[in-house]
């Protein structure tokens, strides 16, 4: 499979496996690793001096151009977010008419990772990008597949801002918000000061992709859940604590504290773990273990795990991450 360096060809070949839903694990593994070969080759991103270092903003951190460009081989995350792309794609296309659809991909990297594959899918004059990171490497990177692979007709405009504080310009409308600056649990990461930003500057039928991020809490034994036949590996759930979609974006109150009861005291091997589930759209989604942004997140920084304390959990967006306290009796 593939050739030698990045072409049309090779690009829509290996790009092909990946947004084919009946592709094997086996072939999404090749094609993908293949293709993040062929993308390093063409930007030479990993040898770039300034895209080995996150930048810490206001917000959160956004990791390094070269960590983000490694993001393709996290295989079901990248499949999830290119099938349920296109799909919002394709629901939007009756509404944009005769215009493209336009979609603000913030947090791009270094190989828009997300968006270019489907220029193999649309004609440019069904789809259009606005593509924005905060590395210049990244860019710069994007721009150089852009004009290798020749796909500019598709790009409205490239960006190097913080997504969080940047202004979007009125126009063109926006269709799709496209946000994928997250790590499990929303941590480290400005997802929600990212999405919050943007959404609101948009009209009310801009679709959010992902649709909806959902953090639960439980107490789990993250070891035995590797076992599927290991009895300590039941859950306790203790509800969900915080919910990223359009109306949430949206709403002035999203940071209130949500409260949740333990039951008991953690058992031997237990821990305290925020479970992150992604609705990417439609039927496009992310849960437990799928993905490196779905990974179950284990909570330390906690008070005393007591049978019946109650812990309010409140969304921080410029830690960011839930910061997790004893709650105040009513
Ligand atoms: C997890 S990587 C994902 C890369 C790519 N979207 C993908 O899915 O493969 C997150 C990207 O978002 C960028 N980013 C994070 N916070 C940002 C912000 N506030 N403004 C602009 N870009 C940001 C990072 O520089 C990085 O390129």
């Amino acid at each position: 499979m593939g050739s030698a360096s990045l072409n049309h060809e090779t690009f829509r070949e290996l790009t092909g496996v990946l947004l084919d839903p009946d592709s094997t694990p086996g072939d999404t593994f090749t094609a993908a690793n293949r293709l993040h070969v062929l993308l390093d080759e063409a930007t030479r991103i990993s040898a770039a001096d300034d895209a080995k270092e996150p930048t810490h903003l206001p917000t959160g951190t956004a990791l390094s151009p070269v960590d983000a460009g490694r993001c393709l081989l996290d295989l079901a995350r990248t499949r999830a977010y290119l099938l349920g792309l296109t799909a919002a794609i394709e629901d939007l296309r009756t509404r944009c008419g005769d215009r493209p659809v336009h979609v603000l991909y913030a947090g791009c990297g270094p190989f828009a990772t997300l968006a270019l594959p489907l220029t193999t899918r649309f004609a440019p004059d069904t789809l259009r990008f606005t593509l924005l990171d905060v590395h210049a490497a990244s860019i710069q990177s994007v721009q150089r597949l852009v004009d290798q692979l020749e796909l500019a007709p598709y790009v409205q405009h490239m960006v190097q801002a913080d997504a969080a504080a940047w202004t979007a310009p009125a126009n063109p409308v926006v269709d799709i918000l496209l946000v994928e600056t997250m790590q499990r649990a929303l941590t480290n990461e400005p997802q929600v000061a990212v999405t919050r930003n943007l959404l609101r500057q948009l009209s009310d039928d801009t679709v959010l992709v992902p649709a909806r991020i959902t953090l639960r809490a439980c107490l789990a034994n993250p070891s035995a859940e590797v076992d599927p036949a290991d009895p300590r590996r039941d859950r306790v759930e203790l509800g969900t604590l915080f919910e990223l979609s359009a109306a949430t974006a949206r709403a002035a109150d999203a940071f209130k504290p949500t409260t949740v009861t333990l039951p008991r005291a953690p058992a031997a091997g237990e821990h305290l773990v925020i479970a992150t589930a992604v609705e990417v759209h439609g039927n496009h989604a992310l849960g437990d273990y799928d993905s490196g942004i779905t990974f179950p997140h284990i909570v330390t920084d906690t008070p005393p795990l007591e049978a019946g304390i109650r812990l309010a959990f409140t969304y921080d967006q410029n830690l960011p991450g839930l910061r997790v306290d004893r709650a105040h009796t009513a």
